[in-house]
């Protein structure tokens, strides 16, 4: 079967499309034959910087949809054949992958092969987020960071479904700023990635009237993360999810937290589904039932053979995506 691996980390370049085995499921997994498989900013981690890699070479991909081909020992609930998505811990540019059976979904009704695979990381995620991390209750306003990407644009749509009565984005260009106005944004504050992303704070109390926000979702980590901060009303929330700024770990304490009541949080999906798959799971069939119920929808707006997984790579590493990218497997 073809495999897209990463031999040597680097850039768009070090993917490489290869032959290898058909891998088999041990006990409690299953194989999947793909049909598309969903491109996240987690991949371009892995493979720049070897972003939860176990060792070289690997085949980098968190999330596809397909076909059950086949299952391994002690496995229910699925059957060879079903049109499932998946989430996988790698492995996902590929013809085949296998896969833990508690994070293999059947398709929410009315779904596609093609827009099944936008959804077993970002869906979850967002869910996540905005609900079970976030506690986003009605009336209240939140702000995203990368609010026209993947994770960006379902969090807009859950926000305004759950009562936002401000939802503000933070996006590097002025094209991303419309596309997320379209899905759901109030506002949305343009930070160019080479300008100070302080720049922000001001404007979040412009908009909220000098009050700041009370919930705030953070994927970039280091100085965007303080600005974030910054930005929180009081009794305030920011959940960390993710370090594209690749910056040191943050740390917070008392100087930040205690003058207005401030709280930090922090979600990743990769790891809620080794240490609580049953939590991941109930998430799942919420998120499920959102896209399901056409609460919020994920738009593909490029699609690439796997072969050419290396362009995907470029378009979201240049800053230019938007919505979702896929791979063409099947
Ligand atoms: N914790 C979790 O469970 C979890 C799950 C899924 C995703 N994530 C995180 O959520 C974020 C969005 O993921 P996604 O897969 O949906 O990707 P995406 O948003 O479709 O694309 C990457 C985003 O990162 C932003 N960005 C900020 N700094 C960047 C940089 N130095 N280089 C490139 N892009 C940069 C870009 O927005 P601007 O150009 O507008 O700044 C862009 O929206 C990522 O940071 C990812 O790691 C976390």
């Amino acid at each position: 079967m073809r495999a897209v691996q990463v031999q040597e980390y680097g850039g768009p370049e070090v993917l490489r499309t290869v032959e290898t085995e058909v891998p088999e499921p041990g006990p409690g997994q299953v194989s999947v034959d793909v049909a598309y498989t969903g491109v996240n900013f987690a991949d371009l981690k892995a493979r720049g910087e070897g972003y939860r890699v176990p060792s070289l070479p690997f085949v980098p991909g968190l999330e596809v949809s397909g076909r059950v081909r086949a299952l391994g020992e002690g496995v229910s609930g699925v059957e060879v054949g079903q049109e499932v998505a998946a989430l996988t811990a790698g492995g996902a540019y590929a013809d085949v992958v296998v896969t833990d059976a508690t994070t293999v979904f059947p398709l929410p009704s009315g779904v596609d092969l093609r827009t099944a695979a936008t959804l077993p990381t970002v869906l979850p995620t967002a869910y996540a987020l905005v609900h079970a991390v976030g506690r986003l209750q009605p009336g209240e306003t939140v702000l995203v960071q990368g609010a026209a990407g993947g994770i960006g644009t379902a969090v807009g749509q859950l926000a305004k479904a759950a009562g936002a009565s401000g939802v503000f984005g933070v996006v590097s260009g002025a094209a991303k700023a419309k596309y997320a106005l379209d899905h759901g944004y109030d506002d949305v504050f343009v930070v160019p990635s080479t300008t100070d992303s302080v720049q922000f704070v001001d404007e979040v109390r412009a908009a909220t009237g000098g009050r700041g926000v009370d919930l705030a979702l953070d994927p970039v980590g280091g100085e965007t993360f303080r600005a974030s901060l910054a930005s929180l009303a009081v009794f305030g929330r920011l959940v960390s999810f993710g370090n594209a700024s690749s910056a040191e770990p943050w740390r917070v304490g008392q100087p930040e937290l205690y003058p207005t009541g401030l709280s930090v949080s922090g979600f990743s999906i990769l790891t809620l589904a080794q240490t609580a798959p049953g939590a991941l799971r109930a998430l799942t069939e919420k998120a499920f039932t959102a896209v399901a119920e056409g609460v919020v929808s994920l738009p593909v707006t490029a699609e690439f053979p796997l072969e050419e997984a290396s362009e995907a790579h470029r378009l979201m590493g240049g800053r230019t995506s938007t919505g979702k990218l896929l791979l063409r497997v099947a």
